[in-house]
């Protein structure tokens, strides 16, 4: 086995957008209450927020984290979560069937995204409410004075405005367990309305609209194609929802499972744009992929819950070695299609289905998925480029024609670095892969890191980080050939300068 890939700088798909390595904290489990907030604990802030959390989020260099939901902000009511904290009401939170607290909301998570250096990605409720409490939520958050909600705010303790800029119009509503599902026809009406108004409130800002909850929707992709029809000219994005799982246990198959990803990808890029052709229209709808990761373990564990606590462990996956390689691939999918995905979040950031974890009144730790996601992010960012692969393939369940390599390479140019993101699917060959990058003339090696581990199933845990990257990646580069060892089942991150 071996293959071969050319990479050239003119060979460019797009500008990456950071905004792909985005990321997503719900009011749902131990995300908020126990995860990035939890006042008493020794490494409390004096806001509550847990700084060791912080500086974690802070080394993904997470651009930006959608809130407060997922399934629960189609209940939700905004106003429950500002002003006096003493207040606030506490509320059955029906998608995860919780007690909300409301401790925390709007504005105390503004405060820590800015602690983090993210910005905010926020849905609005049109599930059980619509045009209304949004358009007073975008007043209340980005309208800096002299009127009900902008005034209220600056009661609130927050004399200067949000400015949020993204705003998701409701979440998954082709979904039955969404409270307040609505057909494609319902759906677009109201997002349009909503959306103009929230527009009319501020002029600058950015609109998602819902698409399918994931490929199998019986309606897909026929939502996306009603919603944008009558939400073309309100809208900016369509999102997209996806997570993966091999509850079979089969690995191959689990592996080439982004090939559905890429394919749900150009499915929406053409549904978009059959819109755009339809309406004669000069604007594109792009992309963003606001929910995206492995999510399986937890589920059989999950419905054991009781109803009606503050912050159960619900959703707290406990990812694998196979889970990471997956999430690399999938991150190498993002990257390949910059072009058209100007957003993604990894769903969720902390303790449900998330890449950190953190114990009740002890230590956080980093979940396999931590890495790629780390090294997509820190280095992934410049001009994704076209990679020219041959690499040999293989057949499994549901998928024909697996190439055993994915790969993925953005060129920063301003540091002048060649970042190559590849990975090797093979669970028992090592694959040697020979780069023509003849058009980085002068540039020299830096670092090959690895993330590999003989057991496909080997998980970390507080105590021991069993999955953890490596710097001593086989490869060498002569004369515009950079020649690569790709160890069998392995994610690979190659810098060049
Ligand atoms: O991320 C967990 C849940 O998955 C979200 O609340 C929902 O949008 C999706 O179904």
């Amino acid at each position: 086995l071996q293959a071969t890939m050319v990479l050239d700088k003119n060979y460019q798909i797009s500008e990456v957008d950071r905004r792909i390595y985005g990321s997503f904290i719900e009011h749902l489990g131990r995300a908020v209450y126990g995860g990035i907030y939890e006042p008493g604990h020794p490494e409390a802030d004096e806001q509550g927020f847990r700084k060791d959390v912080i500086e974690l989020v802070k080394e993904l260099q997470v651009p930006i984290v959608r809130y407060p939901g997922g399934n629960m902000v189609s209940a939700y009511n905004w106003e429950d979560g500002v002003g006096p904290k003493e207040k606030r009401p506490k509320r059955l939170e029906l998608a995860w069937r919780t007690i909300e607290p409301n401790e925390i909301g709007t504005n105390e998570f503004a405060d820590w995204a800015k602690k983090v250096q993210a910005d905010v990605m926020m849905a609005v409720n049109l599930g059980t409410r619509g045009i209304d409490a949004a358009r007073n939520l975008v007043e209340y958050t980005n309208h800096p004075s002299g009127t009900y909600w902008s005034d209220l705010r600056r009661e609130h303790g927050y004399e200067q405005p949000h400015s949020i800029k993204t705003w998701c119009l409701g979440n998954e509503m082709d979904g039955p367990w969404q409270v307040g599902q609505k057909t494609a026809a319902e759906y677009g009406k109201i997002a349009k309305e909503t959306g103009k108004a929230m527009k009319l409130v501020d002029p600058s800002i950015e609109l998602v609209a819902c698409g399918s909850s994931n490929t199998d929707m019986p309606t897909f992709p026929e939502y996306e194609a009603t919603t944008l029809d009558i939400a073309y000219d309100e809208v900016d994005y369509i999102s997209l929802h996806q997570y993966y799982g091999n509850s079979s246990n089969d690995p191959a198959n689990y592996l080439a499972k982004n090939m559905d990803m890429d394919h749900f990808i150009k499915t929406v890029t053409s549904t978009c744009d059959y819109i755009k052709a339809k309406h004669r229209s000069k604007k594109t709808i792009n992309l963003s992929f606001d929910e995206w990761n492995v999510w399986y373990h937890s589920r059989e564990q999950d419905e054991k819950l009781d109803p009606w606590t503050v912050a159960p462990p619900q959703l707290e996956d406990v990812y694998n070695f196979e889970d990471a390689l997956l999430v690399g691939s999938m991150l190498i999918t993002l990257l390949r299609h910059a072009d058209r995905v100007k957003m993604a979040c990894m769903a969720q950031l902390v303790n449900v289905i998330a890449p950190i974890m953190t114990e009740n009144n002890g230590q956080s730790w980093k979940q396999t998925i931590y890495y790629p996601y780390l090294h997509a992010s820190v280095y992934g960012r410049g001009i994704s480029l076209q990679p020219i692969l041959s690499s040999p393939k293989y057949d499994s369940k549901d998928f024909t024609d697996v190439p055993y390599i994915d790969s993925a390479a953005v060129y920063n140019e301003q540091e002048q670095m060649l970042t190559v993101f590849l990975v090797n699917k093979h669970l028992e060959e090592a694959i040697p892969l020979e780069v023509d990058v003849r058009s980085f003339e002068g540039y020299e090696l830096q670092e090959h890191i690895v993330l590999e581990h003989h057991d496909l199933k080997a998980v970390n845990t507080k105590d021991t980080a069993r999955v953890t990257p490596h710097n001593n990646g086989e490869s060498s580069l002569e004369d515009g050939r950079l020649k690569i060892h790709l160890n069998k089942t392995s994610w690979n991150v190659i810098r060049l300068r």
